[in-house]
């Protein structure tokens, strides 16, 4: 093996001690799990090898290429069926680099109406400020999108499942009505994951994730992709190093590890999501549940067209108690099992109330358009045992008896 700068000069004490000890000298190839390469840069030979480098997509510097990231981007790749990636510091990072990289001054994009609350931030506060003008829709409405379309329509963007109403958007419908006006087709698939679909099979150009939620599913990472067509990813790319938000080493080996078991957990997550929708809408005390798997959900069919069955409709749900918040707070804190907890996607069940979250900024008049009152509550099923979960809500749920 090659020892990097290796001389039998001996230095002073105060050069051997950055010397000693700096690179692995035995053979360490080929270890069960990935090391993680936490450096800001990788030495070069000489010119020649730099040269090499630059032409082989190797490793320089830590902004532009990791192998840890690169790691991840060829799973994520995989696993959302594309042609390339890239992992960036969050979820917004992915986000913000695919649209920023899309457009340019004068151009306009149709947004589904119902978005995680930040990305609509995006939209409303930043890219006005660069010309970029936002029309939003009802996506669940075929006839909205097509309305709102301009000639300069660079983008429509939407999310698979949308947050925290629990909508569903027809992917291969909008996909054409994008392509027909020659505009390039963006979905966050957060909420479903790969395991759940695949946008890109239904007509995306590109997919964004925050893989902080469901992808890593542990609850300790932040981080994000974007995946799709190469040319599209090529250009997020050169955004990415520019803007400076490339994952780091280790938050791209977590998501890695985190993603070992996505299949098994989300596979049960979905089904725990559709156990605990149908139990609670049988329950007095819940006036309504919105998940994708019970009949009388707007979109129950084209969800089974989509997802396949009830047991596949994603871990996320939502109800709508009673607008009381001394009821709530009870029942909250009777929950023995579910945390209160500012994310998604977690094996431990989670509960958000989107009033006070995702949608606080958002005026009283535009949420209750949405239909997010006071009393809507939005869960993330984690994978304990279903019944455990289910009786545990029946039992916390008693307080609106009282
Ligand atoms: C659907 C969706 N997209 C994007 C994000 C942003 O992800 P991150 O917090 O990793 O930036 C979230 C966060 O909750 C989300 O729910």
């Amino acid at each position: 093996m090659e020892i990097f700068k290796n001389t039998d000069r001996e230095f002073s004490f105060e050069t051997e001690i950055l010397r000693q000890g700096a690179y692995i000298n035995a053979p360490a190839t080929n270890p069960e799990a990935a090391p993680i390469y936490l450096t800001t840069a990788f030495n070069v030979e000489d010119l020649e090898d730099l040269y090499d480098r630059y032409e082989k997509k190797g490793f320089c510097y830590n902004r532009n290429r990791n192998p840890n990231r690169n790691a991840l981007i060829d799973l994520m790749t995989y696993s959302e069926g594309g042609e390339s990636s890239i992992i960036c510091t969050s979820g917004m990072g992915a986000i913000s680099t695919a649209i920023l990289s899309l457009v340019k001054q004068g151009d306009h994009i149709v947004s589904d109406m119902t978005l995680y609350g930040e990305t609509i931030d995006i939209f409303k506060e930043i890219l006005p400020n660069y010309g970029v003008e936002v029309t939003f829709a009802d996506f669940t409405k075929l006839e909205e999108i097509k309305a709102a379309i301009r000639p300069n329509t660079k983008i429509l963007y939407t999310e698979t499942v949308s947050n925290p109403m629990i909508t569903v958007v027809d992917l291969d419908s909008t996909a054409e009505i994008a392509h027909k006006n020659n505009a390039i087709f963006v979905v966050d698939n957060t909420f479903m994951t790969s395991v759940g679909i695949r946008p890109l099979k239904h007509g995306a150009d590109l997919v964004v994730n925050s893989l902080t939620k469901f992808a890593n599913g542990h609850n300790d990472a932040i981080c994000g992709a974007v995946t799709g067509r190469a040319e599209l990813v090529q250009e997020a790319y050169r955004y990415q190093v520019l803007l400076g938000n490339a994952a780091d080493a280790f938050t791209s080996w977590l998501v890695q590890r985190g993603m070992r078991t996505m299949a098994l957990r989300v596979e049960k997550q979905m089904s725990n999501a559709a156990k605990l929708a149908k139990a609670l809408a049988a329950s007095p005390y819940v006036l309504k549940v919105n998940h994708p798997s019970l009949p009388d959900h707007p979109q129950h069919g084209l969800a089974m067209k989509l997802f396949g069955d009830e047991e596949h409709c994603g871990g996320m749900l939502s109800i709508v108690l009673p607008d009381s918040m001394e009821k709530i707070n009870l029942f909250m804190r009777n929950l023995n099992l579910a945390h209160y907890a500012m994310t998604l996607g977690g094996y431990r069940t989670t509960i958000a109330h989107p009033v006070s979250s995702s949608h606080y900024d958002t005026p009283e008049e535009e949420r209750i358009k949405m239909g997010i009152t006071f009393g809507l509550l939005r869960i993330s099923a984690g994978i304990e045992k279903s019944e455990d979960l289910i009786n545990d809500f029946l039992e916390a749920l008693k307080v609106f008896s009282e």
